[in-house]
């Protein structure tokens, strides 16, 4: 069984983009040091290169995280790989590149379980969810990946190349009404998860989840008492940019789990 979706006695830390809160976002020393400080878990983006590979990215252009310049699917790996993705950041991590998925799965698969987000609202498929799905099978982590969008377009391509893919619709407050609140995630066969911004959910919401059968994972918490208040109404896992800041606030000792 995918190790996402059993029941455990506290929510999964899920570092977002790594160890944001201390690395570059994205880049293989985040998922490293995200493994040093504790998670049990990365969340990650990814998006296709011109030349159809699978790099880890969280925008549509490389400008944002890197010294390039450029959207993804308009350069080359090659292109992309001479970016430097650590500098911007901090220039302890000069030298850090775009990671291919495929580097993070052989680096950190078999420590970490690992949230892959796949980009883009695209109606039809460039070819990204199938090679994802590839890679999953071709490294051995279908217990130990789940896969999210807020496209559910992205998840029903995924499931039909693999129903036995994990995956989780991604929501938020700020999206037009019907990406609101998942009500396209009938499109989606045998959808495992609901992935909401942590103001969507209460106890009330995941319970009833729960009774459906779904795993609540909720995104972007950075506040100890946030984190406290997640873990109560009793969330699955929670993303978070710091995992030394969720490990804590989870600790029995900060009160969580006495009621
Ligand atoms: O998967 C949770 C979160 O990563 C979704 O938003 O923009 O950070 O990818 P974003
Ligand atoms: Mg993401």
């Amino acid at each position: 069984m995918n190790l996402f979706l059993q029941p455990r006695a506290r929510p999964v830390v899920i570092a977002h983009r790594g160890s944001s809160a201390h690395a570059p976002e994205n880049t293989l020393a985040a998922f490293q040091l995200a493994a040093e400080q504790g998670a049990d878990a990365i969340e990650l983006d990814v998006d296709l290169t011109r030349d159809g590979h699978v790099v880890v990215m969280h925008d549509a252009t490389i400008d944002r995280t890197t010294d390039g310049h450029g959207r993804v699917g308009d350069l080359t790996l090659e292109e992309i790989r001479r970016a430097d993705a650590g500098a911007w950041r901090d220039a302890a991590f000069r030298g850090e590149r775009v990671p291919l998925l495929e580097e993070v799965f052989a680096a950190v698969g078999q420590r970490l379980l690992i949230n892959v987000e796949i980009k883009g609202m695209a109606l039809r498929g460039n070819g990204l969810e199938a090679k994802v799905a590839a890679l999953i099978e071709k490294h051995k982590l279908i217990d130990r990946v789940i896969l999210s969008s807020f496209n559910p377009l992205a998840l029903r391509r995924l499931k039909h190349v693999n129903a036995r893919l994990a995956c989780g619709l991604l929501y938020a407050p700020d999206l037009p009404i019907f990406l609101r609140d998942a009500w396209l995630a009938p499109l989606i066969p045998q959808l495992n998860a609901r992935h909401p911004q942590h103001a969507q959910v209460n106890k009330a919401r995941v319970d009833q989840f729960h009774a459906q059968g779904l795993t609540v994972n909720v995104w972007t918490v950075n506040q100890a008492d946030l984190v406290r208040v997640m873990a109560q109404a009793g969330v699955d896992g929670i993303i978070g940019d710091d995992p030394v800041l969720l490990r804590e606030a989870l600790e029995p000792s900060a009160g969580v789990f006495d009621l």
